[in-house]
């Protein structure tokens, strides 16, 4: 830990933060199968689509992919114990649909459910309460060879493995997402192409992004038969709050462009029932084949929305209007900071998001189910990770949060994304944002400063309640 920082936290900063959120206030730290497991051919796993993209040539940076990532297949055990000692109240993980059924239907693995048991298990004998995401992006291969979510079936298939899940760990799991991200899925995978499955079909992406939506909705039902009364389902969005850049009128038309596409394109199907009425013409594109019932499916009310939010977005109008997706992004923006991703920092659009998500929707609970950053963290070789950046980041970014409870937002925890350092998608290795630093080289765990300083703070909210309480 800085100087810097120990001053901080010594001076109370810090504790007068953590003794602003209320009692209950869960804090955690997100992954997901793909990015950390590793053991991508033991037990009986399938083949998924990210494996496919990134054995393809130039997808991934320097051809990364994810057959060893942090081994955390092999090193759960130790990795939970990491959490406990950071004082983590709850997990957030991903299941990998094709380690329960290596071809994303029939047979079951036994060997795939057994595993996620174990990590349930061993996360609640620690006290950390685990949440599961069902779908983080690694669909069987043999399901997109099939059209993948550009199919109805897929939609289907996704409800039978989500079944059969929570019929092994209903009774455990504390929070199930059915889906993370179907913006990311939709337009990075079938849009643009620079997620897996790597297509580009600017019809297909709407088709996904709906069918990916129905996976949701006929999930639902499914997984609550199975769980325990307490246990909370939903599903995380991403989230990207579009700001002006000036005042013209052309600014304002495409801010609003800009907001259908990156935040009202899921959210007013989930909430609404039906899609941003301009949306599909704003994009150049019909609209998606529904078929009757399917909104309603959708729009089944949930108990609570992951919200993923990294940064924001600045829009400068344009002459004539542009394709919802190609408005004019100002970047870089005069005087911002920004991570190694590219985003700008910039925690007031945490706040602004779940403030308007409790407004425009009446959300009845929020967790922000993702938030943090990249940097460049410097490892001594020892046991010594300075990553100050990251510390800031993390610590104005929770402050962020007190100014959504203060108006009333129902938020009810945050989780750091990421635990550990891990493999960032398209950018490989080269993209840390973990709490905890990964050397690939020994798969040793080194905790870096800000993962110190999370653990200080979590320590320092549990204080302030018991005072509270006293
Ligand atoms: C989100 C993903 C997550 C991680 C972060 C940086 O879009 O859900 O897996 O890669 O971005």
């Amino acid at each position: 830990m800085s100087i810097a920082d120990e001053l901080r936290i010594q001076t109370g900063t810090d504790r007068a933060l953590a003794a602003r959120f209320p009692q209950g206030f869960l804090w955690g730290a997100a992954t997901a199968s793909y990015q950390i497991e590793g053991a991508v051919n033991e037990d009986g796993r399938g083949v998924s689509i990210w494996d496919t993209f990134a054995a393809t040539p130039g997808k991934v940076f320097q051809g990364d992919n994810g057959s060893v990532a942090a081994n955390h297949y092999h090193q759960m055990a130790e990795d939970v114990d990491l959490m406990a000692q950071l004082g983590l109240g709850a997990y957030r993980f991903s299941i990998a649909w094709p380690r329960i059924q290596p071809d994303g239907r029939g047979a079951v693995i036994a060997a795939g459910l057994d595993f996620y048991e174990r990590l349930v298990d061993t996360l609640l004998a620690k006290g950390i309460q685990p949440f599961a995401t069902l779908y983080h992006w690694d669909l069987p291969q043999q399901l997109e060879d099939e059209g993948g979510w550009l199919k109805r079936e897929t939609a289907y298939a996704f409800a039978d493995y989500a079944e059969l899940v929570a019929k092994r760990l209903g009774d455990r799991v504390a929070g199930w997402i059915t889906i993370n991200e179907p913006w990311c899925i939709a337009y990075l995978g079938y849009g643009i192409g620079i997620h897996a499955p790597g297509k580009r079909d600017r019809q297909g992406c709407v088709e996904a992004g709906h069918h990916v939506m129905l996976a949701h909705g006929l999930a639902l039902p499914r997984i609550r038969a199975y769980v325990n009364a307490s246990a909370k389902v939903g599903i995380t969005l991403n989230f990207s709050p579009a700001y002006p850049a000036d005042e013209r009128p052309e600014t304002q038309r495409d801010m609003a462009l800009a907001d259908d596409f990156g935040n009202r394109w899921f959210t007013d199907p989930l909430f609404k029932g039906h899609y941003p009425e301009h949306l599909f013409e704003a994009l150049g594109v019909n609209s998606p084949t529904i078929e009757e019932g399917d909104m309603a499916l959708i729009s089944a009310p949930i108990d609570f929305l992951g919200v993923n939010n990294y940064s924001r977005v600045v829009v400068r109008g344009l002459e004539k209007p542009p394709l919802a997706d190609a408005c004019h992004i100002v970047a870089p923006i005069p005087g911002a900071c920004y991570t190694e991703m590219g985003w700008e920092i910039f925690p007031q659009g945490l706040t602004d998001i779940l403030v308007w998500l409790h407004q425009e929707y009446a959300v009845p609970a929020l967790y922000v189910t993702e938030n943090g950053a990249a940097f460049v963290d410097t490892w001594d070789g020892n046991g010594h990770v300075s990553d100050p950046r990251r510390v800031d980041y993390l610590r104005d970014h929770i402050e962020a949060l007190t100014k959504a409870l203060e108006q009333g937002v129902a938020l009810e925890g945050y989780f750091v994304w990421s635990l550990m350092d891990n493999f960032e998608w398209a950018e490989g290795y080269s993209k840390r944002f973990g709490v905890v630093y990964i050397d690939y080289a020994t798969q040793q765990r080194i905790v870096k400063d800000s993962g110190h300083w999370y653990a200080d703070f979590i320590r320092e909210y549990q204080q302030t309640q018991m005072e509270k309480r006293a």
